[in-house]
């Protein structure tokens, strides 16, 4: 979704409720290289809900990211998720104009989108030709003007300028189809997850194609919270133990249990939306499973939720083709999961609907 329009390179930024995370590449024809990757961690109460409360705190993060990884350009493509923002694919009948079109969406929308109509920002893009009759499919985004317009204000605050606005499950697609290509099928059905921390992105994609997108109002910090919990630790205590590293009198091998709780109940809505999209499309098969996102990182998620779903699950790299001569490899690999959604606004072309 481009709400903007923009015409050069841009940098990807991911603005997060638990961190910033800042993505330059270099294109050079079809190979791409890494040139900055940067991640500023929020205080948890600067956005909440997907609305950033403390604007001056994620004016502050994104300027430090600039200033520490020496950003020169100033464009930036950006985007937001939730509660927010609402994707629906939808049949029109084909008309003559594009004047006909912008209008028939518009009415359409109007009968999907639970907000008033002036208080979105609508863009959509024509999928192909339905399967019946004259008739197009469109994918039809909406997103609410006032959470868009506290993200462009944020990042305008921090000298920069916001061209592009994206949907994080789209994004986090971008990035897959940059990196993985060659290993998917066109007919392979393909769950992508970016496990956030107070949401999962969920984004169902056959080929090119995404099939069906939603958000689960769940995600680290659930796990998070069980921690400070379950132990009587400090927040800072218990992200440092998810991390790995030993914090208040507790280790990392004695928090699985609380983690596997809260595992169980983020599988158990994980599921509820996979049964949704079967009985949508009931004779799609899903193959493979990849999570992103800063959460992917949790410690056996990937055997957790092989065991629960019965089918391959991995951990998406959005570096694996992209070179890197610049940045610090150690870093790239810890946070690399994180980097999904701002590798995939990096890579944007600009110019592209
Ligand atoms: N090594 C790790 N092990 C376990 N959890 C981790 C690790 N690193 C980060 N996390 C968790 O990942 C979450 C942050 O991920 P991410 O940066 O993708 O979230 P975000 O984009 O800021 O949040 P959201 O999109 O939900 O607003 C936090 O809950 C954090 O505790
Ligand atoms: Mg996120």
């Amino acid at each position: 979704m481009v709400l903007f329009g923009g015409q050069k390179e841009v940098v990807g930024l991911d603005i997060g409720s638990h961190a910033i995370k800042l993505v330059e590449l270099k294109h050079r024809g079809k190979s791409k290289e890494l040139v900055s990757f940067g991640v500023q961690v929020l205080q948890p109460d600067a956005i909440v809900e997907g609305a950033i409360i403390d604007a001056m705190a994620v004016a502050d993060g994104i300027s430090t990211l600039v200033n520490t990884q020496s950003i020169k350009k100033k464009l930036v493509a950006t985007s937001i998720s939730g509660s927010a923002v609402i994707v629906k694919k939808i049949t029109l009948p084909r008309v003559a104009s594009q004047e006909e079109l912008q209008e028939s969406v518009r009415w359409e929308a109007e009968q999907y989108i639970p907000f008033p109509i002036e208080e979105v920002n609508l863009d959509y893009t024509i999928l192909g030709k339905a399967s019946k009759g004259e008739a197009i499919d469109v994918l039809l985004v909406a997103a609410k003007k006032d959470i868009v317009g506290f993200y462009s204000n944020a990042i305008t605050q921090a000298g920069l300028k916001p061209v592009l606005m994206d949907i994080d499950a789209f994004a986090m697609q971008n990035a897959f189809e940059a990196n993985y290509k060659e290993l998917i099928d066109a007919n392979e059905v393909i769950a992508l997850l970016n496990f956030g921390a107070s949401k999962i992105n969920i984004n169902i994609i056959k080929g090119e194609n995404s099939l069906f997108t939603r958000d689960i109002g769940i995600g680290g910090n659930a796990i998070t919270e069980a921690v400070m919990r379950d132990f009587n630790i400090s927040r800072e205590g218990a992200e440092s133990v998810k991390r790995g590293i030993p914090a208040e009198g507790v280790s990392p091998n004695m928090i699985q249990n609380s983690i596997n709780q809260i595992m169980d109940e983020i599988s158990k809505d994980i599921k509820r939306t996979f049964e949704f999209f079967r009985a949508t499309a009931v004779e799609e098969e899903m193959s493979r499973i990849y999570i992103c996102g800063g959460a992917a990182k949790t410690p056996g998620i990937r055997d957790f939720l092989g065991g629960k779903f019965g089918i391959y699950v991995d951990i998406m790299n959005p570096f694996k083709n992209v070179k890197n001569k610049m940045v610090d490899i150690e870093f790239v690999n810890e946070y690399g999961p994180a980097a999904a959604v701002a590798v995939g606004l990096a890579i944007r072309k600009v110019g592209e609907a």
